[in-house]
C-alpha cells in the first residue's frame, strides 16, 4: 500500500510519455485511410483484436525487456544475451526509426501547413470534392512550401529531443492530448449528425464480416504495430525508464487503450462526413483526412477556429511520436558510442531531413520519386511499405523469439510481476509470445515479402 502511492506518480507519467509516442498521426492520418482501403467495419474488427491481442502482448515484452535492463535496444540485447547477433535488432531499430522519422515528418509538415490554411479561412466557405481535392494536390506538390514545413517538424523535434525538456513536453501533453481527444469527441458528435451521416456510420461500425480476408488480416496487424509504436524499440526504451513498481501489464493495457479510443474516434469524424460528400470514395489512400477534415469543419459554426485547434493539436500529437522515434537513434548514440545529446540529435535530425526529401518529391506530379520504376508506386508509399510495415512486422518478431526463447518467456514474467502483484494471464502470455504472435508475425511476414 505504501509504495503504491509513490510508484503512482512513475506510472502515470510512463503511460502520457508511451501514449505520447502511440498517438499521432498513425491513429489519425493512417487508422481513417487504411480503413478506408480495406472494406471499413470489417477491418475495424479485425484491427481491435490485432491490438488487443498482438499488440498487447508484445507491447509487455518490450516494456518488460526495457525496464529489466535499463537500456537502449542495442545495448539491452546485449545485455541479456552478450557476445550474441542479437543486438543486430536494436540496430535495425535504430535505422527504422531513422526511416520513418523521414517520411513522417513530411506527413507531420502537411498538419502545420493545414492548421494554417485553416485560420486564413480556406475551410469557411462551402466545399465540394473537387475543391478539397485540388487543394491538397496543390498543396503537397509545392515542394518550396513542404520543405519549409519539413524542416520546420524536424526542428522542432530535434530542439526537444536535444534540450531534453522531458519536464516540459511531459507537462505540456499532459494538458494537449485530453484536450485533442475533447475536440475528437466534439467533431465524432458533431459528424454523425451531419445530413446523410447514416452511411458512413454503418460503413464504418456495421462489419461485413465476409469481407475479412488475409489483406485485411494483414493490413490490420500491421496497422496496430505501427500505431503502438511496436517493433523497433521505442517502447523498449522508454520502457528503460519505468520504475520497478509498476505493474506493467496494467500500464500496457492503458497505453494500448487510450491509443485505441483515439483511432476509432478519428474514423467516427471521418466516415459520417466522407459520404456525405458527393463524389467521394473512402479509398483515397493516404490523402483521406486532409480531403475530409476540411469539408468537417467548413459544415460547423467556428469551423476556421475548430480547424486551426485541430490541426494545431494534431502537430503536438505528431510532435511526440517524432519525439519518441528521434530517441532511439540519440539514446544509442548516447550511450554506445558517447556522443553528447545535442550533437547526437542534431546529426541524426539532419539525416533523417536528407532522407525525407524524396518523400516530398513523391507528391509532384511527373517527379522520377512519384512514380518510381519497378515497383510502380511513389516512394512515401514505398518508405511507408519497408519501414512503417516490413520493418516493424520483423523486428516485432524477432524481439518475441528472443523474450521468448532466448532470454526466456519466464525470466520475462518474472519482471513483470517484479512489484509482487500476481499477473492472471501469466500463463496466456506465455503461450502467445512463444507460439501464436511468433506463428502470425511470420506468416504475414512471408506473404508481404512474396
Ligand atoms: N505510433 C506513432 C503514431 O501512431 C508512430 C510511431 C511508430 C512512433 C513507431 C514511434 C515508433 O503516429
Amino acid at each position: 500500500m505504501e509504495n503504491k502511492r509513490g510508484g503512482w506518480g512513475s506510472k502515470i507519467a510512463f503511460i502520457f510519455a508511451a501514449a505520447g509516442s502511440a498517438v499521432g498521426l498513425g491513429n489519425i492520418w493512417r487508422f481513417p485511410y487504411q480503413t478506408g482501403m480495406n472494406g471499413g467495419a470489417a477491418f475495424v474488427f479485425v484491427y481491435l483484436l490485432a491490438a488487443f491481442l498482438i499488440g498487447l502482448v508484445v507491447f509487455l515484452a518490450e516494456v518488460s525487456m526495457g525496464r529489466r535492463t535499463k537500456k537502449n535496444p542495442v545495448g539491452a540485447f546485449k545485455q541479456l544475451k552478450p557476445n550474441s547477433p542479437w543486438f543486430l535488432v536494436g540496430i535495425l531499430g535504430v535505422f527504422t526509426a531513422v526511416m520513418i522519422l523521414s517520411y513522417y515528418g513530411v506527413i507531420a509538415g502537411w498538419t502545420v501547413g493545414y492548421a494554417f490554411k485553416a485560420l486564413k479561412g480556406d475551410f469557411s466557405q462551402k466545399l465540394t470534392e473537387s475543391m478539397v481535392q485540388n487543394m491538397f494536390a496543390g498543396f503537397s506538390s509545392n515542394i518550396g512550401l513542404n520543405l519549409i514545413l519539413f524542416s520546420v517538424f524536424i526542428l522542432m523535434t530535434v530542439l526537444v529531443v536535444s534540450f531534453g525538456i522531458k519536464g516540459g513536453i511531459e507537462k505540456l501533453t499532459k494538458v494537449l492530448m485530453p484536450l485533442l481527444f475533447l475536440i475528437l469527441i466534439y467533431l465524432a458528435a458533431k459528424a454523425v449528425l451531419f445530413e446523410g451521416a447514416a452511411k458512413g456510420l454503418s460503413f464504418y461500425l456495421k462489419p461485413d464480416f465476409s469481407k475479412i480476408n488475409s489483406k485485411v488480416i494483414l493490413f490490420a496487424i500491421t496497422q496496430a504495430f505501427f500505431s503502438l509504436s511496436l517493433g523497433m524499440g521505442t517502447i523498449m526504451t522508454y520502457g528503460s525508464y519505468i520504475s520497478d513498481e509498476d505493474f506493467l501489464p496494467s500500464s500496457a493495457l492503458w497505453v494500448v487503450s487510450l491509443d485505441t479510443v483515439v483511432a476509432i474516434m478519428a474514423g467516427l469524424v471521418i466516415f459520417p462526413t466522407l459520404f456525405t460528400i458527393p463524389g467521394m470514395s473512402p479509398q483515397q489512400g493516404p490523402a483521406l483526412v486532409f480531403i475530409v477534415l476540411p469539408v468537417v469543419f467548413s459544415k460547423i459554426p467556428g469551423g476556421a477556429f475548430f480547424g486551426f485547434l485541430f490541426f494545431l493539436l494534431l502537430v503536438i500529437a505528431a510532435l511526440t511520436s517524432t519525439i519518441s522515434l528521434l530517441e532511439v537513434p540519440v539514446a544509442y548514440l548516447i550511450d554506445e558510442k558517447k556522443w553528447r545529446r545535442k550533437k547526437a540529435a542534431l546529426v541524426v535530425g539532419m539525416l533523417a531531413f536528407m532522407a525525407g526529401i524524396p518523400s516530398i518529391l513523391a507528391n509532384v506530379k511527373g517527379s522520377y520519386f512519384s512514380k518510381l520504376p519497378l515497383v510502380k508506386e511513389d516512394f512515401l508509399t514505398l518508405m511507408d511499405f519497408l519501414w512503417g510495415n516490413l520493418s516493424l512486422i520483423f523486428g516485432g518478431l524477432l524481439i518475441t523469439i528472443f523474450v521468448a526463447y532466448v532470454w526466456g518467456a519466464d525470466s520475462a514474467v518474472k519482471e513483470i510481476t517484479k512489484n509482487g502483484r500476481k499477473f492472471k494471464f501469466a500463463g496466456i502470455w506465455k503461450l502467445f509470445i512463444k507460439y501464436i504472435v511468433p506463428a502470425i508475425l511470420f506468416v504475414i511476414l512471408l506473404s508481404r515479402i512474396v
